[in-house]
C-alpha cells in the first residue's frame, strides 16, 4: 500500500546529475529537491531519521548583488557540481551541531503572554491498514487555497488547534501521524502572528513560543491595513484574520551551515505553512499561503526583530462563500 512509503526530503543532492537526469532546460530550471519514497517494511529501504547532508564548504562572503539576482547567485552558488569538491559524509550535519535550545528564542520583558496549550485536534478513525487517520488524507486531497476571505472572525480555540497541530507534532503521535515529520533544522525559524480578527485575543503582533506554547504579544493595535500594503496590495493579506509570519535569522542559517541554507529554510518554512493549510482546511476555516510581499517593511511596521528575515507568510480567516 502506498501508506507503507515514507517519503523522505533531502536537499543535498549533485544538482547537475539530476538537471541532466530530467533533460531540465538549464537556463530555466533546475531541481530543488529530492524525495526518495522508501518502503518501511523493508529495512534495507529504512532511511536513517538524521538531519540533511550539508554538501558543500561553507561560504559566507558574497560579492554585492543587486535585489533581484540574490535568488539565482544563492541558486548558482550552492550548487553541487559533478565530480564536485564535496564529501557528503565529512559534512553531515549532527544533531548535535543544530541548536537544540531549551528556550524559546524572544522573550519580552513584560510583555502579554496568551497560552496556547490546547486538545489536539480529533483526526479521527485511522485506514483500515492503520498508518494514518483517513480525515487526514482525505484533507490532503481536498486542500485548496481559500481565494477571499469573509469578514467573520476566528475563535482563539480554533488559533490554538492550528498551532498546535503545525509545531506540537509530538501530540499527534497516538493518532498516527508522525511525531517527529523530516525538517531541516527548526531552531532556525521562528513564527510571528498578526492578529486583527479572532475572538478573546487582542489585536497586534504576537511571538509564538513554541517551547513554552504561547503567544508573546510585542505590538498592540489592529495593522489590517498595513498587512494589505505589506502584501503587496492583495486582499488576502487585509481580510485574513490573523497573518502567519514565517521568519529566520539569515546571517545565523549562513555562518553555521553555508549559503545553502537559504533553499533549506524555505523547504521548511513550506512544511510549516502546509501544516496549517491542512489543520485550517480539516477545521473549515480558510487559508492562503502568501509569497509576495515587502520583506524590510514587514519587520519595521510589526516590530519583528531586525535580523529575522521573513521567509513565508500563511494568511488565515473564515473563507467567503460565493452567493
Ligand atoms: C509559496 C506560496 C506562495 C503563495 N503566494 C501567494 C500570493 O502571494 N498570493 C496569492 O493569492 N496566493 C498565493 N499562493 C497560493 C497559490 O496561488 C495557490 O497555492 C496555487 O494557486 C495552487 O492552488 P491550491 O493551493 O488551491 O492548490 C501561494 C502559495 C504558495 C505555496
Amino acid at each position: 500500500a502506498l501508506s507503507d512509503y515514507r517519503p523522505h526530503l533531502i536537499g543535498g543532492f549533485a544538482d547537475e546529475n539530476v538537471n541532466e537526469l530530467l533533460y531540465l532546460d538549464l537556463e530555466q530550471e533546475g531541481a530543488i529537491a529530492v524525495i526518495p519514497l522508501a518502503d518501511q517494511l523493508k529495512v534495507e529501504q529504512n532511511l536513517p531519521i538524521a538531519p540533511t547532508v550539508l554538501p558543500s564548504p561553507t561560504e559566507v562572503n558574497y560579492p554585492d548583488i543587486p535585489d533581484g539576482e540574490l535568488l539565482g547567485y544563492l541558486h548558482r552558488a550552492t550548487e553541487i557540481k559533478e565530480g564536485g569538491d564535496w564529501k557528503a559524509k565529512d559534512n553531515t550535519v549532527k544533531s548535535t551541531e543544530i541548536d537544540q535550545q531549551l528556550e524559546d528564542k524572544y522573550n519580552f520583558p513584560f510583555c502579554d503572554k496568551v497560552s496556547t496549550a490546547t486538545n489536539p485536534i480529533d483526526w479521527g478513525e485511522l485506514t483500515k491498514s492503520g498508518n494514518a487517520p483517513k480525515a487526514c488524507l482525505d484533507t490532503i486531497l481536498k486542500r485548496r487555497s481559500t481565494r477571499a476571505y469573509s469578514a467573520a472572525n476566528l475563535t482563539l480555540e480554533e488559533l490554538k488547534a492550528l498551532l498546535d497541530f503545525t509545531y506540537q507534532p509530538q501530540h499527534y503521535i497516538e493518532q498516527g501521524l508522525d511525531g517527529t515529520p523530516d525538517y531541516f533544522d527548526l531552531s532556525l525559524i521562528e513564527t510571528f502572528i498578526a492578529v486583527s480578527g479572532v475572538n478573546d485575543l487582542e489585536e497586534g503582533c504576537y511571538y509564538y513560543a513554541p517551547k513554552a506554547q504561547e503567544l508573546r504579544q510585542i505590538r498592540f493595535k489592529n495593522f489590517r491595513k498595513e498587512l494589505h500594503f505589506l502584501c503587496l496590495g492583495q486582499d488576502l493579506g487585509r481580510d485574513a484574520r490573523a497573518v502567519v509570519f514565517h521568519t529566520a535569522d539569515l546571517q545565523k542559517a549562513v555562518a553555521r551551515l553555508g549559503d545553502r541554507a537559504y533553499r533549506y529554510l524555505h523547504m521548511d518554512a513550506g512544511h510549516l505553512g502546509q501544516r496549517l493549510n491542512l489543520a485550517a482546511i480539516y477545521l473549515g476555516l480558510g487559508v492562503s499561503g502568501i509569497g509576495g510581499f515587502f520583506d524590510d517593511q514587514v519587520n519595521e511596521v510589526l516590530g519583528i526583530p531586525v535580523d529575522e528575515a521573513v521567509v513565508y507568510i500563511t494568511t488565515l480567516g473564515r473563507p467567503r462563500r460565493r452567493l
